[in-house]
C-alpha cells in the first residue's frame, strides 16, 4: 500500500508483488526469520476464549493457517513490511483499553475492552482480500458491530461511521514516520456499519487477537479490501458527511471510500481480477464483494460501483 511516486518505482513492481515481498522477506535473512522463530506463535491457554458459539455466516474454505495469518500483516504502527507488524508489536499491551463511541448518537458511550469480550461471542470464517492481490480465509470471533450501535441509538442524521485507531507513537514505533497522516481512520455508510455481516473482532482461531492482528479490537468487513477493516480501534463516531479515510488522504486516486471488491475496476498498480490465496500456487479469479454479493449487493443497487470505487 506504500505511495510512490512513478520515479520511485523499481523493477521490482514488474514481478509479482507478493512473490517480490516474499522474497524481499526472505533476503531480509536470519535477522526477522530468527526473531519469529523466537515468537510464542500459539496463545497459551489462558488466551483462550470461552463460550463461543459457531456463527452460520461462515464460509467452507479451507483456513489460512494461524502461522500465516499472524506472520504476514499489514499494520503501519509497527512497519510497512509483512513480517515487521509480528516482530514490533510483540511487547505492545493492549489494556487498559477503552473505545469511545459518540458524535450523531442519543446515548454516547465508552465501553471497557473486557467488558466487551463478555458480551456473547461468535467465530466467524470470513474471507480476507487485500488490493494487493492476496487473500487469506480467517477464522475470527467477536459481534457485529450493530450490538454497539444499537445501544447508542444514531440519530436521523448520522448517515456514516467514522473509525479511529490509536494513536500512541511511543507504543506504535511505526507512527514515529509519516508513511499515513495519524491516527488510521477509516469510514463506512451507516448500512454498512449496521449489516449483520459487519463484525468487531476480539480474537482469532478462538484465541484472544494477537497484537500483530489489531488487539484488542478490529474490523472485519469482508466484502470490502482489507484496508477497511481498522485495527486496535479506540474511537467510533456517528457523522453526517463521508468520513476521509487515511487512505484517500494519502492517494485519493487509489483508495475510494467504498472499497467494495470489485474484479472489474484495477487499482493503478495491482491487477484487480485474480488473487493468490496465502499458501496456494495458482491464482483464483476474484468475485465481485468478495463472494459476499447475494447478502450485500443490494446496498449498491443503482450505484455506479466504478465510480464509487
Ligand atoms: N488498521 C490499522 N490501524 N493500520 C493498518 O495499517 N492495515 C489494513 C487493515 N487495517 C491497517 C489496518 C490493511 S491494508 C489490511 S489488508 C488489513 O488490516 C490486514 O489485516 P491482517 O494483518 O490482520 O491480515
Amino acid at each position: 500500500m506504500l505511495i510512490r511516486r512513478p520515479a520511485d518505482i523499481k523493477s521490482s513492481e514488474i514481478t509479482d508483488p507478493l512473490i517480490y515481498r516474499q522474497r524481499r522477506e526472505f533476503i531480509k535473512g536470519a535477522a526477522a526469520i530468527s526473531a519469529l522463530a523466537a515468537l510464542p506463535l500459539r496463545a497459551d491457554a489462558a488466551t483462550k476464549l470461552s463460550g463461543v458459539k459457531k456463527s452460520t455466516y461462515t464460509v467452507d474454505e479451507v483456513l489460512t493457517p494461524f502461522n500465516d495469518i499472524t506472520t504476514y500483516n499489514n499494520f503501519y504502527e509497527f512497519g510497512t513490511d509483512k513480517a515487521s507488524p509480528a516482530i514490533q508489536a510483540r511487547n505492545f499491551v493492549p489494556r487498559p483499553w477503552t473505545v469511545t463511541v459518540e458524535g450523531m448518537v442519543k446515548r454516547p458511550m465508552t465501553f471497557d475492552i473486557d467488558d466487551l469480550m463478555k458480551w456473547p461471542l461468535e467465530e466467524r470464517v470470513y474471507r480476507l482480500r487485500c488490493v494487493e492481490g492476496w487473500s487469506m480465509v480467517i477464522p475470527w470471533t467477536g459481534f457485529p458491530l450493530n450490538e454497539i450501535l444499537k445501544r447508542v441509538e444514531p440519530t436521523g442524521s448520522a448517515k456514516f461511521v467514522e473509525f479511529t485507531s490509536l494513536n500512541d507513537p511511543k507504543r506504535m514505533p511505526g507512527q514515529r514516520s509519516p508513511v499515513l497522516d495519524w491516527p488510521y481512520v477509516e469510514g463506512l455508510r451507516l448500512d454498512e456499519a449496521q449489516h449483520p455481516l459487519t463484525l468487531m473482532v476480539v480474537g482469532l482461531y478462538g484465541e484472544v487477537l494477537p497484537n500483530q492482528n489489531g488487539a484488542p479490537l478490529r474490523l472485519a468487513v469482508p466484502w470490502k479490501y482489507g484496508f477497511k477493516s481498522a485495527k486496535s480501534i479506540v474511537r467510533i463516531r456517528l457523522v453526517e458527511k463521508a468520513p476521509i479515510s487515511s487512505w484517500m488522504r494519502a492517494t485519493p486516486n487509489e483508495y475510494g471510500f467504498f472499497s467494495n471488491v470489485n474484479p472489474d475496476v484495477d487499482h493503478p498498480r495491482w491487477s484487480q481480477s485474480k488473487e493468490r490465496r496465502i499458501g496456494e500456487f495458482l491464482k483464483r479469479k476474484t468475485l465481485p464483494f468478495n463472494g459476499y454479493g447475494a447478502q450485500v449487493a443490494a446496498m449498491y443497487a443503482g450505484m455506479d460501483l466504478r465510480k464509487f470505487f
